[in-house]
């Protein structure tokens, strides 16, 4: 079993390879291009992945994982002013398209995806899971537990609403004017950006109040 996983038109866009369970290969489009936070489709990184799995073509690849829900994204910058484009697919397309494969394309909550990248290479069979970030699709935050089990989603996830608020609040005596001070900007200049998305957002995920 060959997959393929993707992270692309962000920053750093990168491929890696899971052969039979295993990673063989994970490597950044950058190091190919010289080209600092490269966020083009990351052929190169690609094509390093085949060869690193036994000189593989694209058709032995069985599936491609991409790191985030392309849908739920737009729908956030659609509600934040900040889409560029109204198509969904297109992650999927252009990948497509440069990779040559028609293996099924799966696509997981941007946040599960770093999650599961920290917990399954971390060498517990049990931990703690809690990752943060600036935004994925729509939340900045998830928690749960993370349990071996043969199972493919073992990461719960739940977002927490005034996730920055509570950083600033929660933060150590010492740190929290500085933390305080570096959401200031976030939290005030971006309050009318925001303040749409409030009304669209189920589990009340950055509810400024
Ligand atoms: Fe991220």
């Amino acid at each position: 079993m060959n997959i393929v996983g993707v992270s692309a038109f962000y920053h750093e866009s990168t491929c890696c390879l899971i052969q039979d369970g295993r990673l063989v290969a994970a490597v950044p489009e950058e190091r190919f291009t010289r080209v600092k936070y490269d966020r083009r489709v990351p052929i190169n990184a690609f094509r390093y992945c085949l060869e690193a799995g036994g000189h593989l073509s694209p058709g032995d690849i069985d599936c491609i994982a991409y790191y985030e829900d392309p849908e739920k994204k737009l729908s956030r910058q659609k509600a934040m002013g900040l889409a560029d484009h109204d198509d969904k697919d297109k992650p999927e397309r252009d990948l497509r398209d440069a990779f040559g494969v028609d293996c099924p394309f799966m696509h997981f909550d941007h946040h599960l995806s770093h999650g599961a990248g920290s917990f399954y290479f971390s060498g517990f069979s049990e931990a703690a899971v809690f990752t943060v970030d600036g935004v994925g699709e729509w939340a900045t935050t998830i928690y749960g537990a993370g349990q071996s089990k043969d199972e493919d989603f073992i990461i719960d996830k739940e977002s927490v609403p005034n996730f920055l608020r509570k950083t600033a609040q929660l933060a150590p005596e010492p740190f929290r004017n500085r933390v305080e001070g570096d959401l200031h900007p976030l939290l005030s200049g971006n309050l009318e950006r925001w303040r749409p998305a409030e009304e669209v957002l189920p589990e009340g995920v950055y509810t400024f109040v």
